[in-house]
C-alpha cells in the first residue's frame, strides 16, 4: 500500500493521530488503539505529564525500573535506581556491587567539571588579526552581552571559565571557533550553554561591524556557521576505581584468585589493544552508566557520545577502564567523562525520576556523576568476571528465561519448574522448548 504524507499531524488530537494511524498504516485494525490505551495511566493529570515531555506522544513505553542494591561508594552504602530492558544488567551490578562491599567498596574522584561550546565562523581574514581583536576587544565584550544570562548561575557558583579564539584555518579554510569552557554546577547546562554562545553569535557579528582595523571585505566575510556546545567533555571527568589484594580476589568459579586476576587484567589489555573487542566491552560499561542515567532523567545520548568520543581521543578506539596488578594488589578503574544534571530537565518533573534522587540521597551533579562511574565499573567488572570464568552465556541466559517462557505463554507454576530445572545448568533456547514440550505433554 502506498501511503500519502500527512499535513498538520502534530495539531491533530491524540485520539485523531491513533484514527489516522490505524487508518494508514494497520489496515482499520482497531485492536491496536487498545494496545496503545492499556499503557495510558489511570491518573489523568499524570498522563498529561508525560505526553507533554515529547511531541505527537499517543502511549507510554515502559522500561523495568530496577533496583541494584548494596553499593559501598565512598563510604556510603547506596541501592543504585536502573531503567533498563536488558535482563542480566542489574542481577549483574548487584552482584558486582556485592564483591566488592567486603573490600572497601568503590572509591571515586572528580578531576574536573568543565564543560565546553563552540561558535563555529568562518571568516576571512589574517589569523593573527582576529587574534588581535579577541585579546583586546571582543573577549571582554562577549563576558559582558552575556552577563544576564549567567547572572543565575554565577550566584550558584558556576558560569562561563573562559573563551578562546581557535584557528582552525589548517584544516578549513577561514574556519575559526570561540571556544568556551563553563562550569554549570548541578544542572547538565545545555540551555545555559546553549544561550550563551548564540549570544556569542550575536555579539561576534557586532563587534566585528564594528572594529575599524578590519576591511569591509574582511566584515563581510564573516558567516556564524552555529553556535552549539560540545558534548565531548573530556574535562568534565571522573574516576571509579576497586582494589584488593590479589588474597582477597576470591572468585566462586573455582580458579584460584591469580589466575582469576591475570585472565582479568588480561581481557581488559585486550579491549585496550583491539577496537573490535573495546567496543563491546565499552557497550557493557555504559548498560550500567545508561541505565542510572536514564533512572535519574538524564541524557543517555549524551553520555554515550561522549564516552565513546573519549575512548577514541588518542586516535584509537580503546577501552575505558584499566586493570593493573602490582606487589599482589589488584586495581581496576574507569575514567568516565560525563556531564549530568540534577535540577532542571526533566529532574523536577518526572515523579520517577524525583524518586531516584531522593533515593540516591539527593546527589549534587559531582555525587552523581560518581555514582555513574561507579555503575559503569560494576557492570565491567560483572561482565568481564563471567566472560574469562564461567562465560556469558550463563548468566545471561538465566535471566532472558523468563523471556523466552513468556513468548512460549508459561504459566507461573511452569516458570517455577524451569528455575528449578536450570539450577545446575545452562539455559539454552533449545533446551527450554524442549523441556516446554515435554512438560505440556505430560
Ligand atoms: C552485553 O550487553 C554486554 C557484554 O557483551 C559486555 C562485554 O562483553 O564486556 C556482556
Amino acid at each position: 500500500m502506498n501511503h500519502q504524507p500527512v499535513e498538520g499531524f502534530s495539531k491533530r488530537s491524540k485520539q485523531g493521530k491513533i484514527d489516522w494511524l490505524i487508518k494508514e498504516y494497520l489496515n482499520e485494525d482497531r485492536s491496536y488503539e487498545q494496545v496503545l490505551q492499556q499503557y495510558w495511566n489511570d491518573d489523568p493529570t499524570l498522563q498529561k505529564l508525560h505526553e507533554e515531555f515529547s511531541e505527537n506522544t499517543i502511549s507510554n513505553f515502559y522500561m523495568p525500573y530496577g533496583i541494584a542494591p548494596n553499593f559501598l561508594i565512598d563510604g556510603k552504602l547506596l541501592a543504585l535506581p536502573m531503567a533498563v530492558e536488558e535482563s542480566s544488567v542489574v542481577a549483574a551490578a548487584s552482584k558486582a556491587a556485592k564483591f566488592w562491599i567486603d573490600k572497601g567498596g568503590f572509591k571515586t574522584t572528580i578531576i574536573n567539571t568543565k564543560k565546553l561550546g563552540h561558535t563555529h565562523f568562518m571568516m576571512k581574514v589574517e589569523p593573527h588579526k582576529i587574534l588581535h581583536f579577541f585579546n583586546f576587544n571582543l573577549k571582554k565584550k562577549l563576558f559582558e552581552a552575556t552577563e544576564e544570562i549567567t547572572k543565575n548561575m554565577r550566584n550558584r557558583g558556576g558560569g562561563i571559565l573562559n573563551i578562546r579564539l581557535i584557528d582552525k584555518t589548517a584544516d578549513l579554510e577561514n574556519y575559526f571557533q570561540l571556544k568556551a569552557s563553563f562550569d554549570t554546577v548541578d544542572s547538565m547546562g545545555a540551555n545555559f550553554i546553549n544561550s550563551c554562545l548564540e549570544q556569542f553569535g550575536k555579539t561576534l557579528t557586532e563587534e566585528v561591524q564594528r572594529e575599524e582595523s578590519f576591511t569591509q571585505e574582511e566584515k563581510d566575510s564573516l558567516q556564524i556557521v552555529m553556535n552549539i556546545l560540545s558534548n565531548f567533555t573530556p574535562d568534565c571527568i571522573v574516576r571509579a576505581e576497586v582494589s584488593c589484594k590479589i588474597e582477597d580476589l576470591k572468585d566462586d568459579s573455582g580458579i584460584s584468585n591469580e589466575e582469576f586476576a591475570t585472565k582479568f587484567k588480561r581481557a581488559v589489555t585486550i579491549a585496550e589493544i583491539e577496537p573490535f573487542r573495546a567496543t563491546t566491552h565499552n557497550k557493557g560499561i555504559m548498560n550500567g552508566v545508561d541505565a542510572v542515567v536514564i533512572a535519574t532523567g538524564n541524557d543517555f545520548r549524551a553520555t554515550e557520545a561522549c564516552a565513546h568520543a573519549y575512548a577514541a581521543k588518542d586516535g584509537k578506539y580503546s577501552s575505558l577502564t584499566h586493570c593493573t596488578i602490582d606487589n599482589g594488589v589488584f586495581r581496576f578503574w574507569i575514567d568516565l567523562p560525563i556531564s549530568v544534571g540534577v535540577v532542571g530537565g526533566l529532574t523536577n518533573l518526572h515523579p520517577l525520576v524525583k524518586f531516584s534522587l531522593a533515593l540516591l540521597g539527593k546527589p549534587s551533579a559531582q555525587e552523581l556523576m560518581s555514582i555513574l562511574a561507579v555503575s559503569g565499573l560494576a557492570q565491567n567488572f560483572g561482565a568481564l568476571r563471567s566472560l574469562v570464568t564461567t562465560g556469558i552465556q550463563k548468566g545471561h541466559m538465566k535471566m532472558h528465561l523468563f523471556n523466552i517462557l513468556n513468548q512460549l505463554g508459561a504459566t507461573d507454576e511452569e516458570k517455577n519448574h524451569f528455575v528449578t530445572y536450570f539450577k545446575d545448568k545452562t539455559v539454552t533456547h533449545h533446551e527450554v522448548i524442549t523441556e516446554f514440550n515435554n512438560l505440556r505433554n505430560k
